[in-house]
């Protein structure tokens, strides 16, 4: 590609949408409504600390944290995007405590349910490290006009018509899947447009960097306490000692792993005894995500995508990555528990 070949999001997208013979397009103006509003956060994180958009809220989410003025900021224009789109009937939130219905109309026709963590890894906004916006897209299930129900949003991962995240980082990228592959976009601020930057993310089958929160050890399962120090061993012959890399924001250690190879673990502990990360809006994106690009997502026992959602909030291990260093720590939790 030449440096004056710019293939925008919106261009790729309708690209890609000719090779759906059955689609409609309505996917393709769906996402074109998700790069809009990633441009519309990414302008207000971009210029957070001018603008009274950093600290509290001073209110807690359904999930009992407290809400950053920018977690609310990006949900609240995620929400607005979305319901102005027309595609979409109903969304889930992380920020939410239950499923919002858009009862106009239009939206009552959208064939489509959307779940989002409007902004992943929040303890990072005020100290301006890089920050992330999770987003997973079902066709409902429910009849198209009625209202939306729970049944809609209780999908199985494999059963996503898209996912995606946007890194708010160095550059803001944005990343997403229909599941024919996954292709990275860097917004050029000059021209307001995410533009194709790399073009097939593939991710190596082996990596040599882990990510999990250390200061939990004590009560990692026990496979999980010998996997770390295989990761810490000597052995020049397989690039061990691993490096150990923890940025604290799904998004950010996630994209890193993918590009370079690496395992992302978060598993239960004493604070999260089913886990910390979100099934539905965190887990089965990412999942779809990392699959795509050839690698492995499990709960540390089955494939993540497989698993049957039982509730909206619903928490679960998480274990992402290179193939080969997932199923490696799924043989020590096999042996030593986990
Ligand atoms: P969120 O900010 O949406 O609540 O997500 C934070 C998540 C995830 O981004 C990150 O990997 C993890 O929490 C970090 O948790 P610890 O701080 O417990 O390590
Ligand atoms: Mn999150
Ligand atoms: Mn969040």
């Amino acid at each position: 590609m030449n440096q004056f070949e710019v293939t925008t999001l919106n261009e790729f997208i309708l690209d890609n949408q000719s090779k759906f013979p059955k689609a409609e397009g309505d996917l393709s103006h769906l996402l074109h409504h998700v790069g809009t509003a990633a441009k519309i956060i990414n302008r207000e994180v971009n210029k957070a600390g001018l603008v009274d958009i950093l600290g509290e809220m001073g209110s807690t989410n359904v999930q009992g944290e407290d809400q950053k003025k920018l977690d609310v900021y990006a949900n609240d224009h995620f929400i607005s995007a979305l319901h102005s789109c027309g595609e979409v009937c109903a969304i889930a939130s992380e920020e939410n405590e239950t499923f919002i219905f858009f009862d106009d109309e239009r939206s009552r026709l959208g064939k489509y349910v959307f779940l989002m963590d409007p902004l992943d890894g929040s303890s990072n906004i005020d100290v301006n490290v890089s920050i992330g916006t999770i987003f997973s897209i079902y066709k409902r299930k429910t009849k198209v006009g009625e209202k939306a129900t729970m049944e809609d949003f209780l999908q199985p991962g494999d059963e996503q018509v898209a996912a995606g995240y946007v890194l708010y980082g160095s550059s803001t990228m944005l990343v997403y899947t229909t599941g024919q592959g996954i292709s990275g976009f860097t917004l050029d601020p000059s021209i307001g447009e995410f533009c194709l930057s790399h073009q097939v993310i593939k991710s190596p089958e082996d990596g040599y960097i882990y990510s999990i929160n250390e200061g939990n050890y004590l009560k990692f399962p026990a496979g999980v306490k010998q996997y770390m120090k295989y990761c810490q061993e000597k052995d020049p012959a397989s690039n061990r000692p691993y490096s150990s890399r923890y940025i604290g924001s799904l998004v950010s250690d996630i994209h890193r792993n993918l590009l370079k190879g690496g395992i992302f673990m978060y598993p239960v502990t004493e604070s999260a005894p089913k886990g910390k990360l979100r099934l539905l809006y965190e887990c089965n994106p990412i999942a779809f995500i990392v699959e795509q690009a050839g690698g492995r997502a499990t709960d540390g026992h089955q494939r993540i995508m497989a698993l049957k959602p039982t509730s909206l909030h619903q928490r679960v291990p998480f274990y992402a990555g290179s193939k080969n260093m997932v199923t490696k720590v799924e043989e020590f939790i096999k042996v030593f528990g986990g």
